[in-house]
């Protein structure tokens, strides 16, 4: 939390890593990744989100932070970009968004936007449920769940970018049904400008007590493990393709120069 609060009072620090991180020789170079982006992301990721988000970003429910790895880019964007322009993290009574609001509003447009291709880039991790064990009625949640949510979030709660709703899974249970009660309460998603956020104000009405809540979120648990197995797959694709590349580059550096 000092090097946080540290970062804050000088932003010109995170500028200077950054200079000094450009000027570092292209070492990582990969095909068609700017090294000196994906090297700040990670950078600006264990020196300041980390302290809260937790170095795999997994969060810390001590401080109510979510999970955030593998969040897609374009949510991480548009959620940073929530709390800089006053959309979130406003209300007194929000202390976790206005503890968040103040570490965006210190960060720079690159900056964003490298964090979030490294957030997108970090594997999910597991989160462990907490309201499944507590008596939640699965079934009743599933319910609840098709009806109401999944015509946003898709059925195995994906997300879907065309809609702006997020993948729930990957989030720890706790931290989607705080999101759910703030929305319902006006702490989220109440600002005139703030499109996204009103379709969970109006969507979260649907939920009507505590025990509905822990229903759906227990349901919203038990997609995880297909969320995890699909996420396996893909990064898997992804290093076959980057060794296959890596192997042509590494062909073509064995050519005797002429
Ligand atoms: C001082 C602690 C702290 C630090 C440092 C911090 N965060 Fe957060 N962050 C939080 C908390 C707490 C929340 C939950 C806010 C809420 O409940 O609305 C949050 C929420 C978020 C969210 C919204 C997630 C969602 O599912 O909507 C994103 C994205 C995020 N943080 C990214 C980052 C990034 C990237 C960094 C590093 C630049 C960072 N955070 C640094 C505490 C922190
Ligand atoms: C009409 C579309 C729509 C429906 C229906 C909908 N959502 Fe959402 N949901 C969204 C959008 C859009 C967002 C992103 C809001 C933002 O940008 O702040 C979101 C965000 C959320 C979040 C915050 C996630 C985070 O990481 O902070 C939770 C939790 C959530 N939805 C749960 C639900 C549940 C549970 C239901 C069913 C009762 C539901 N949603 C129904 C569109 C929808």
């Amino acid at each position: 939390m000092r090097a946080v609060s540290f970062l804050l009072r000088s932003p010109h620090r995170l500028h200077l890593s950054a200079v000094v991180l450009a000027l570092l020789p292209p070492l990582l170079k990969a095909a068609d990744e700017k090294p000196a982006a994906a090297e700040l992301g990670a950078m600006m990721f264990q020196t300041v989100c980390a302290q809260c988000h937790g170095p795999k970003g997994e969060g810390n429910p001590q401080i109510k932070s979510p999970s955030i790895a593998h969040l897609p880019s374009w949510y991480v964007i548009q959620q940073i970009n929530n709390f800089r322009e006053d959309r979130r993290g406003t209300d007194p009574a929000d202390p976790q968004g206005l503890l968040m609001a103040g570490i965006s509003k210190a960060l720079q447009p690159d900056q964003i936007h490298a964090l979030a291709k490294h957030v997108e880039k970090m594997p999910m991790v597991m989160p462990t449920a907490v309201f499944t064990a507590d008596g939640a009625d699965v079934e009743n949640g599933m319910i609840l769940f098709q009806e109401r949510c999944m015509e946003c979030h898709r059925y195995n709660a994906s997300g879907e970018m065309a809609f702006g709703s997020p993948p729930l899974t990957g989030r720890q249970d706790w931290y989607l049904a705080d999101q759910v009660r703030k929305f319902k309460t006006g702490k989220r998603g109440t600002s005139k400008t703030d499109q996204n956020g009103a379709k969970m104000v109006l969507s979260s009405q649907f939920i009507g007590d505590e025990q509905t809540l822990k229903d759906v979120m227990a349901y919203i648990m038990t997609l995880n493990p297909a969320a995890l197995e699909e996420q396996q797959q893909q990064s898997q694709e992804i290093l076959k393709t980057s060794e296959a590349s890596a192997e042509k580059v590494s062909e073509a550096g064995k050519k005797p120069a002429q």
